[in-house]
């Protein structure tokens, strides 16, 4: 059998992991995923077969998960999020550039996504690596952003879907839903990140969640944000993921981007995602006031 093998994108983040069977993965096959996982920020693995237990199985070997409250879980699988896109639907979740859970206090380690359906052509999922785009940022801009700390919220997002979703939910006299719909998580994060495990810089702020750079006013926040958002929006930080059924993507959420195309009107797209725990991500780092 061919050994486990990884293959950079060549885009400055990312790799390819050939040679992996995750149900039949050994232990020392995990770690290593573990260890190019922050040393890559994502990985690109193709070929998979994995039902829901597997995939729970899979990110149990890696971490803990935790649930993200605002997605419908698979049937009998509440630690999976089911995304689906139908033939008629004109959004689809995750099509704005974002890190997951960024507003959560402990925001989510990393995502682990698996194409069980996809569209003839289209929706692909874009990422882009926050270190290569914090490396070449120019120094004055660099010393500008060092130490500030920016706001992450999820109101703005979540509310008015929630709001239909509770409506509907209310009348299927649905109460678990209601129960879990009370709060809407917000955060404070340094603006640039030493990475948990790697130490190496890299941006964390995101134009889905982040609202805002904590002691700056609005005005001059919202125009240093488009500033770093520009430099990180540029082609050459990017890379795009084409799925087949089967594929499957791992990425670190502290220093990456990613977002769904939509893309595929007309052709249903169904993935699962499982989000892992984890870890509080300086001294700095406070629910915000
Ligand atoms: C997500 O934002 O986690 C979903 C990305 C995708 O479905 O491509």
């Amino acid at each position: 059998m061919a050994g486990l093998a990884m293959a950079p994108t060549g885009q400055g983040f990312g790799a390819l992991v050939e040679g992996l069977d995750i149900p039949r993965a050994t232990g020392s096959e995990l770690d290593q995923c573990r260890q190019w996982l922050f040393e890559h920020g994502a990985l690109f693995i193709r070929g998979q077969e994995l039902d829901p237990q597997a995939q729970i199985d899979f990110a149990e070997a890696l971490g803990t998960i935790v649930v993200n409250r605002f997605f419908t879980p698979v049937p009998g699988f509440p630690k999976v999020a089911q995304l689906l896109t139908e033939p008629t639907q004109d959004w689809i979740i995750g099509e704005n550039w974002h890190t997951d859970h960024s507003y959560d206090v402990v925001p989510a380690l990393g995502s682990i996504l698996y194409a069980v359906e996809v569209p003839p052509v289209g929706g692909d999922t874009q990422f882009i690596g926050m270190q290569p785009a914090y490396d070449s940022l120019p120094p004055d801009l660099k010393e500008r952003i060092e130490g500030l700390m920016a706001r992450h919220e999820s109101a703005h997002i979540f509310a008015p879907s929630e709001a239909i979703r509770l409506e509907e939910a209310a009348e299927r006299n649905d109460g678990n839903y209601m129960e879990r719909a009370a709060t809407y998580p917000e955060a404070v994060h340094p603006v640039v990140l030493s990475h948990p495990e790697t130490g190496r810089k890299g941006l964390y702020v995101n134009p889905e969640f982040t609202t805002g750079i904590v002691d700056m006013d609005k005005e001059e926040g919202d125009a240093l944000l488009q500033q770093l958002y520009d430099h990180i929006l540029q082609p050459q930080f990017r890379y795009v993921w084409k799925w087949q059924p089967g594929s499957l993507a791992l990425w670190d959420n502290r220093s990456t981007w990613h977002k769904a195309m939509n893309d595929h009107r007309g052709h249903r797209r169904l993935m699962r995602r499982i989000t892992l725990e984890g870890v509080p991500l300086d001294q700095g780092a406070r629910a915000a006031a």
